[in-house]
């Protein structure tokens, strides 16, 4: 069949509720121009994020009801434990409440001043998790990974060469070598088994663990499937356990690949490392059986495992991102491609080169997509990466907009109505103008700067 179908019936549903323009350049200013000051009913299309904003299937409401709440030894664990390690055969699996929760035990354990951690691109909370240790993270993605128009199947892939470059340089400060999959800050873009390989041999060869950001290790793998030699008529499952056959530990966000709206989790292989990080775990999160978790998130994870290696369903994920990057792409809206799996970057700067990247376009294309249709995005450009820490503001790389994909909620209908509404903005693009800043804070400001439109 030529139309890949959402794989679900729908039983449950939420409304949405309709706005009129009006009504939104009503809240636009009330939020100053800032999508994240948003009250979220006050949106139609949610893009904002793919993080903890999966509908859950009825298995895991009817799996939330059998979670055990005891305090210590729950079976809900054991469920979890089991459905973690039948994907990933780690020897000790500690629950958390979410995916930056495990980086920070992880880097409690392995950071510190001095210590440099290599990796393909480092997602911030990661970088940050690094950085609040003492130590620093370094980004070695390779060239293509850098290029919005380059076609490479894999451009998420690490620079084995620069790393090899990088542990002969400063082998005696490294802790670990991480790879993310896919590579959220680098465009979703996937990485290949054979680099997954080579990077861990490479790790090895240097006697550094290698460890794996696994939040979307499903859409890693199933772009495996479609675009690796010799691995299509594999199954994703197989695939899933061949990216971790390598790899000493994993961080985890089940907020992504697990269908979960909140936990994550941290495994590790060594036996004194695993001790201390369970120790720091007890500190900050909870008894090793619980993390920051209730037991009935425990058993969405357990279940939201098995589902999301289900062909049909990443079959459905993959295209569906590809439909709007091709359908925009029809309409002159320059994307960043391939498109990856859990997102549309649109390239702003690209489209509105009218606007000087420190007038923001990424952030003018956001309000208008709200201001259109009522949809909300993330702006990933000079507003969230352009001011300095000696307060001097540069532009970014790119000024893109992130269209992220809430995994199971939208359907066909919802991809064409986000299409239409940028069929609009495209048509009098020319007449859109820039933004400025009207406040600030000294960090993270894309959260709660506040705009003014010029
Ligand atoms: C690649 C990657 N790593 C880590 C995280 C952090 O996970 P969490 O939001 O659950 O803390 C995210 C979240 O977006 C991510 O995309």
């Amino acid at each position: 069949m030529r139309t890949i179908i959402e794989p679900f019936r729908i039983k449950t549903v939420e409304p949405i509720r309709m706005t009129t323009r009006q009504e939104r350049e009503r809240l636009l200013a009330a939020a100053s121009y800032n999508l994240f000051g948003l009250h979220s009913d006050d949106v139609l299309i949610d893009l904002l994020t793919d993080s903890g904003t999966s509908a859950m299937s009825a298995a895991q409401l009817a799996a939330l009801v059998s979670g055990d709440e005891s305090y210590a030894g729950s079976p809900s664990f054991f469920r979890f434990e089991a459905a973690v390690k039948n994907l990933f055969p780690f020897k000790h699996v500690l629950p958390t409440h979410q995916g930056r929760a495990a980086e920070a035990i992880l880097f409690s354990v392995l950071g510190g001043q001095g210590k440099n951690v290599p990796s393909n691109t480092h997602f911030d909370t990661t970088r940050a998790n690094i950085e609040s240790s003492g130590a620093e993270a370094f980004d070695l993605v390779i060239p293509e990974g850098l290029d919005p128009n380059s076609l490479h199947p894999f451009k998420g892939n690490m620079d084995t060469a620069r790393l090899d470059a990088f542990l002969k340089e400063h082998g005696a400060t490294v802790p670990c070598v991480m790879i993310t999959v896919t590579n959220n800050a680098g465009g979703g873009q996937p990485v290949s088994l054979e680099n997954i390989r080579a990077t861990a041999a490479v790790a090895h060869k240097h006697g550094k663990p290698f460890i794996i950001d696994g939040c979307r290790f499903a859409e890693n793998a199933y772009f495996i499937k479609l675009r690796e030699k010799g691995h299509t008529s594999r199954k994703v499952e197989d695939i899933v356990r061949d990216m971790f056959a390598d790899a000493d530990g994993m961080t985890m966000s089940a907020k992504k690949d697990a269908f979960a709206n909140i936990g994550g989790w941290l495994a590790l292989n060594d036996d004194a490392m695993a001790q201390s990080a369970r120790e720091r775990l007890i500190l900050t999160e909870g008894f090793p059986t619980y993390g920051g978790l209730a037991g009935r998130d425990l058993d969405a994870i357990a279940q939201g495992l098995k589902e999301i290696v289900d062909e049909d369903y990443l079959a459905y994920r993959l295209r569906t991102a590809a439909y709007i990057a091709e359908r925009l792409e029809a309409l002159d809206v320059p994307t960043v491609k391939p498109s990856g799996g859990h997102a549309i970057f649109v390239d702003a700067r690209a489209l509105l080169p009218h606007i000087p990247p420190l007038q923001y376009p990424g952030q003018s294309l956001a309000v208008a997509l709200y201001l259109e249709g009522g949809i909300r995005s993330c702006e990933i450009g000079t507003v969230m990466f352009g001011l300095q820490s000696d307060g001097r503001e540069i532009a970014a790389p790119m000024d893109l907009v992130r269209l992220a994909l809430p995994r199971r909620v939208y359907t066909q209908s919802h991809a064409d109505y986000v299409v239409e509404v940028f069929e609009n903005i495209a048509r009098d693009k020319r007449k859109m103008r820039g933004m400025k800043i009207v406040w600030q804070p000294p960090h993270m400001r894309h959260f709660s700067a506040k705009f003014a439109p010029l």
